[in-house]
């Protein structure tokens, strides 16, 4: 009998801390050894030229959404998850979405059923919060993160889920009692109104001018108030999809005031900007790269490069939010009328690996390390997944992504395994790219060739997050 049902042999393991050349031996979806040599595998794996790494985690993905009334989201848990197991994502983290009025528990039961038996990646539920009712604060809430969604978002825009102070405050309030961490949507509601009533009056309808509908003031002015409701009622937020230098400064220098602010960014701020929303009618379709906050220029990709090289973001993930760039999707008989009806959200789970070793490990932005601890390593122990998830060492799960690191690609949407029909980064040249991917053990993918089976990936009951509240 084989000591191990896997060995990955001649590669370098790169974790968050360390890069050494060694082994890994996998036994019942476990990583069981990392030694210099491993033999006695059923079944053996050359890695030599290759890097072995945490398979991704994301923690920050919408799957099977509710729109309100906007269009579909394109990506169910099956073909999110492919397009996530494809770039070297292992876990993903979508939103169980509370419409107004409803019952929390049952939100969360139904998005169950959405996932059950369809998922190729491991995943667990943030929750997302738009009705905190005494009901959801005093009961719903701290007995889910019981059970083991531990975090949960709450918006400052979007008329059918913005917060206002007081609930902001309520909310944070309950976080810190059931040690749930609190996931902040930086933009503030009444500026961003006051803007698209103004570009509306004067004809500026346009996908570009949502942009300008939402400046990086309006990102900055939400951050701040966030962070200032946080350091009232004393819990530490997490605020996601930051954009640009406005956002990332509070963040910087909360966090030198000691206060625990974390921060999260995400592939569209450093590979696109303001001009790619340009197609100043439909038909160009500016509407491919509408997404919030949107991108905006390379002065802010620079400080987004500063906040990743400084530690200012935790996290570095996709924020995919698919919809078709079509009359189903961004192209909608709606949406031709005005920016404000351009469903928000953009494709990405599948290329935020590539995308950040691409314009980062290879281009000496950042280190390998620090590329593991963005993607992968970090999430896990934000989110409660450490020391299952997130590195490899002795009994870790055995998810685990095979990187060429000199491998050159250009990013193009035939490559892709999702459902939307376009990626924003088509034509993006990148070296550096996954060449299999390992869940607990198994490959499931392998040069683009989907090997796992939906039902692979099971729910993740996480644990109470070591950077909630104490
Ligand atoms: O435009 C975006 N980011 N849509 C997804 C929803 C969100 O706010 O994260
Ligand atoms: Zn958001
Ligand atoms: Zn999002």
């Amino acid at each position: 009998m084989p000591d191990f049902d896997l060995s990955i042999r001649g590669g370098t393991v790169v974790t968050a801390s360390d890069t050494v050349r060694a082994d890994v031996g996998i036994r019942n979806g476990r990583i069981a050894a990392v030694a210099d040599r491993i033999e006695g595998a059923a079944r053996s794996i050359d890695a030599s030229g290759l890097l072995v790494m945490p398979g991704g985690i994301d923690s920050h993905v919408h799957l099977a959404q509710p729109t309100f009334g906007g269009p579909k989201m394109s990506d169910d848990f099956l073909t999110g998850t492919r397009s996530a197991i494809a770039g070297g994502t292992t876990t993903v983290i979508p939103f169980a979405t509370q419409p107004r009025g409803a019952s929390l528990r049952a939100v969360v039961s139904d998005y169950h059923k959405e996932a059950d038996g369809k998922c190729f990646a491991d995943y667990g539920f943030h929750l997302i919060i738009t009705d905190p009712s005494p009901s959801v604060l005093g009961q719903e809430l701290p007995a889910l993160v019981g059970d083991g969604y531990t975090s949960f978002k709450v918006f400052m825009t979007y008329a059918d889920m913005v917060l206002n102070d007081r609930e902001l405050l309520e909310v944070f309030d309950c976080a810190r009692g059931c040690r749930a961490l609190v996931m902040v949507h930086a933009e503030g509601y009444d500026a961003i109104q006051f803007m698209t009533e103004r570009l509306e009056r004067a004809g500026k309808t346009a996908p570009y001018y949502h942009g300008v509908s939402r400046p990086e003031i309006v990102e900055r002015e939400a951050a701040h108030r966030a962070i200032s409701h946080a350091e009232l009622t004393d819990v530490p937020i997490m605020i996601v999809h930051v954009s640009g230098r406005e956002a990332m400064e509070q963040i910087r220098w909360a966090q030198n005031r000691g206060l625990k602010i974390y921060g999260e960014t995400c592939p569209q701020y450093i590979a696109l900007t303001a001009d790619d929303m340009k197609g100043l009618n439909m038909d160009e379709s500016g509407g491919k790269y509408v997404c919030s906050p949107p991108p905006r220029d390379h002065a802010s990709q620079e400080a987004i490069w500063q906040g990743l090289q400084q530690g200012v973001f935790q996290t570095f993930s996709s924020d995919h939010c698919p919809f078709m760039d079509g009359v189903d999707g961004k192209r909608s008989p709606k949406a031709r009328t005005s920016f404000k009806w351009v469903p928000n959200g953009i494709p990405g789970v599948e290329t935020r690996m590539a995308i950040l070793w691409g314009l980062g490990v290879d281009k000496g932005r950042i280190g390998m390390n620090e590329f593991v601890a963005l993607t992968s390593t970090n999430h896990a122990k934000m989110y409660g997944l450490y020391p299952q998830k997130g590195s490899i060492a002795p009994g870790f799960d055995a998810d685990i992504v095979l990187w060429d690191p000199n491998r050159k690609e250009t990013i193009r949407q035939e490559l892709m395994h999702g459902a939307c029909d376009y990626t924003p980064y088509e034509g993006l040249a990148v070296t550096g790219w996954p060449v299999m991917t390992i869940l607990r053990g198994k490959p499931v993918c392998e040069e683009g060739k989907i090997l796992g089976e939906p039902g692979d990936g099971g729910f993740l009951k996480r644990g109470i997050s070591p950077y909630a509240a104490k």
